[in-house]
């Protein structure tokens, strides 16, 4: 059976959660493949708002088992905060249906007084992390030096390793950023305690899907963050310190790549991004305020992790088509197309300018970026109210027409088309 993957295909919060939990009905296994609780992934059932970090959008779905994969940086705090407070709204979080891969890596304290440290003393330039302490845990990771959820198994061993851990971090928090050190003693007895509650969770988790999918079961990878916050094809240093893309699915879960059947591109009917780094087409004044909306409503455009505005602009199809690239989209579903209602026109970038040259691919060298301006097409909008509209029929030429432009330009079929935030407001386009 095989293995589908969600990928944002912009900055993050492109609606992942939403599709997933659309997808989640059909499927047997969700699986989170890369990051940490820097995600932030809303699902909306009737009146009822789930936000999500770690555990995967699957679990709302009562049959579904939802792995956290050897890709992921978990903090245990945050995920036994988020294991209670589902538990409490009656979700089953046993460890029957949730599972936390053995070599899932470990966020600390430490990390994440690191994270705020180099933060503050990038100043101005700083890169406007979420400061859970991800990248110093991939840091870790890559340095040969991180803790993994396997010690959950061996009480001794991880407070030895913690001791090791915090130590070596206070070196660096106190004598390179002249910070507060990090309570040892508190950290390990935090982490016997993580241990305690968490070992049961552990799995070999890639053996664990093997078993699945040989047994027709099917997968689905939950993205996190999105395309252009990868590591290496983002836009570097303003980033994220994992691989969201297509290819983070297969490392980060331990699949190999003869399984895969749908890559599924979500991407916001315009773009959005939270913290700093370049984005050609950012609006600003009316026009960001009407994007971003001003709090009034829970899908509008303030971070789910920080609850930083985000910043908009309209939507830029050089991204979404080299995204549609680095990850071999087989779809895009379009999310929020019922934000643009009610503008008399729509810009869509098809293409950047620099120095009196037409560039139509995404530079990923900042200085270049940086000296791009948008080429933009305008495309007639639509007044009416679409979030009632669950068919293609429903919906008015001119959004038909916008959707059928994305897909036309980035050579990539629409599959669904959200329409608002709740399980239902979902169109088919090939109904
Ligand atoms: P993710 O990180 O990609 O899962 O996205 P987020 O959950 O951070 O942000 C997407 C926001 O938009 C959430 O508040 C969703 O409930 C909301 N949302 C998703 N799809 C739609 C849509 O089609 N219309 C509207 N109005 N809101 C949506
Ligand atoms: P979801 O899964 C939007 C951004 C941060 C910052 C950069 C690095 O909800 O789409 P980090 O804490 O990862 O070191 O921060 O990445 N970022 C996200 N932006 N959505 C996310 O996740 C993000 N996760 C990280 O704002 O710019
Ligand atoms: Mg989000």
């Amino acid at each position: 059976m095989p293995l589908d993957m969600i990928i944002g295909a912009q900055w993050g919060d492109e609606g992942k959660g939403t599709i997933t939990d659309l997808m989640s009905a059909e499927l047997d296994i969700v699986a989170r493949y890369s990051g940490g609780d820097n995600a932030g992934h809303t699902v909306t059932v009737a009146d009822e708002i789930f936000k999500l970090h770690l555990i995967p959008s699957g679990i709302i779905h009562d049959g579904v088992t939802c792995i956290i994969g050897n890709g992921v940086v978990l903090n245990p705090a945050v995920f036994l905060r988020e294991i209670d407070a589902l538990a409490e709204r009656g979700v089953d979080v046993s460890p029957d249906r949730l599972k936390i891969s053995r070599s899932t890596h470990l966020i600390t304290a430490a990390h994440i007084a690191l994270d705020t440290a180099k933060e503050m003393q990038l100043g101005a330039g700083k890169i406007g992390t979420t400061q859970r302490g991800i990248g110093p845990a991939y840091s870790d990771k890559t340095d040969r030096s991180g803790l993994r959820a396997e010690l959950f198994d061996d009480p001794e061993g991880l407070a030895d390793a913690i001791h090791v851990h915090v130590k070596a971090k206070n070196v660096i928090l106190q004598e390179v950023y002249g910070a507060e050190p990090v309570d040892s003693q508190k950290v390990a007895a935090d982490f016997a305690h993580y241990a305690q509650r968490l070992q049961p969770y552990l799995v070999n988790s890639a053996h664990f899907l093997h078993t699945a999918i040989k047994n027709g079961r099917s997968v689905l990878a939950e993205g996190a963050q999105g395309s252009f916050l990868d590591l290496d094809h983002g836009t570097y240093p303003f980033v994220t310190s994992s691989c969201p893309t297509a290819g983070g699915v297969l490392t980060g879960l331990g699949v190999g790549p003869k399984h895969v059947d749908r890559i599924i591109g979500i991407a916001k009917a315009f773009t959005s991004r939270v913290g700093s780094g370049p984005f050609p087409c950012e609006l600003d004044g009316e026009m960001a305020v009407r994007l971003r909306g001003t709090g009034s409503n829970p899908w509008d455009e303030y971070g789910t992790t920080t609850g930083r505005p985000r910043r908009v602009g309209w939507l830029d199809l050089v991204m979404l088509k080299y995204a549609a690239n680095l990850n071999s989209f087989t779809e895009i579903v379009i999310t929020k197309l019922d934000i643009l209602s009610g503008l008399d026109e729509l810009k869509v970038c098809v293409g950047y300018e620099r120095n009196g040259e037409r560039i139509d691919y995404y530079p990923t060298d900042l200085r270049v970026l940086g000296e791009c301006t948008a080429v933009y097409e305008t495309l007639p909008g639509w007044q009416e109210d679409i979030m009632g509209a669950r068919t293609m029929a429903d919906l008015p030429e001119n959004a038909r027409n916008y959707v059928q432009y994305i897909a036309d330009y980035t050579e990539t079929p629409v599959s669904y088309i959200s329409v608002g935030p709740e399980r239902t407001q979902i169109v088919k386009v090939n109904e």
